[in-house]
């Protein structure tokens, strides 16, 4: 990790768990002004500001937007990190295909995944304009890959939920390049954290660290990409 000479400010969404809880800690430690979302109340140390976001209800999100706009006038970083998958919603956790769910467990997922990162950044964007290089980060998955999907991935909605945060990245991208506001799509890696368990292939630390490594060398030139952890391209 790099010692910064300035100070970012920046939203993480999700810290009270997980791969967002760590990228908390480590831009904290890094000198970053960190504000974090969750619905607990429970926050890693050292935070600018805890928020407490429902990415499912726009009211609690631009409530929580309001109350960093009361406290600082620009965001340079937002991490859409919050994620979720069927599982929440109470879907089997063996029986997650395409014909096994509800409507109000599908569209929950995806209200998370998709709708909640669209919600936060409209809300955040009069911060981030005023931002420093502003870069939206969003926690994309390998499930979102069309390349890949076909073969991999229990759980559809996750799929589904994930490819649409990828298109969404991409129009907001878009949308956005005039301004000089970057957005990238980042798949952690499989990671040991509740959603990920035990098994899975990097610690929490490995993963965060190498994203934050990433993030760090982000600029303009890479809107739109979607890369892996380590800045490495991801297939489409
Ligand atoms: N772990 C992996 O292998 C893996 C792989 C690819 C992508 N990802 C992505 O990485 C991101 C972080 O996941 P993780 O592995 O750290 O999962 P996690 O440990 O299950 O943490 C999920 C986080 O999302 C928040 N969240 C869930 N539902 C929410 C809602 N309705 N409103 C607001 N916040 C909500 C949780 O907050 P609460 O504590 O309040 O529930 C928690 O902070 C997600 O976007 C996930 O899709 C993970």
């Amino acid at each position: 990790m790099v010692t910064r000479m300035t100070q970012r400010r920046v939203l993480i969404t999700g810290v009270g768990r997980g791969l967002g809880r760590r990228l908390a800690e480590l831009l904290v430690d890094q000198g970053d002004r960190v504000w974090g979302t969750n619905r607990s109340g429970d926050a890693p140390g050292g935070l600018q500001g805890m928020l407490v976001m429902e990415m499912r209800d726009e009211a609690s999100v631009a409530a929580g937007v309001a109350a960093i706009a009361a406290q600082t006038d620009g965001i340079d970083l937002l991490i859409n990190c919050a994620g979720t998958d069927a599982r929440a919603f109470g879907a089997s956790p063996t029986e997650r295909g395409p014909f096994d769910l509800d409507a109000d467990t599908f569209n929950a997922v995806m209200e998370v995944n998709t709708t909640g990162p669209m919600l936060v950044t409209k809300h955040l964007l009069p911060l981030l304009r005023a931002g420093e290089d502003a870069m939206i980060v969003n926690v994309s998955s390998q499930l979102a890959s069309m390349a890949l999907a076909q073969t991999m991935g229990a759980d559809t909605v996750y799929n589904v939920s994930k490819a649409a945060l990828n298109m969404l990245s991409l129009k907001t991208a878009a949308a956005l390049r005039d301004d000089g506001i970057g957005v990238v799509m980042i798949h952690p890696g499989w990671v040991q954290t509740d959603m990920g368990g035990p098994s899975a292939a990097l610690t929490i630390d490995e993963s965060a660290r190498a994203i934050v490594d990433t993030v760090e060398s982000l600029s303009m030139g890479d809107s739109g990409r979607f890369i892996r952890w380590d800045g490495t391209d991801h297939p489409w």
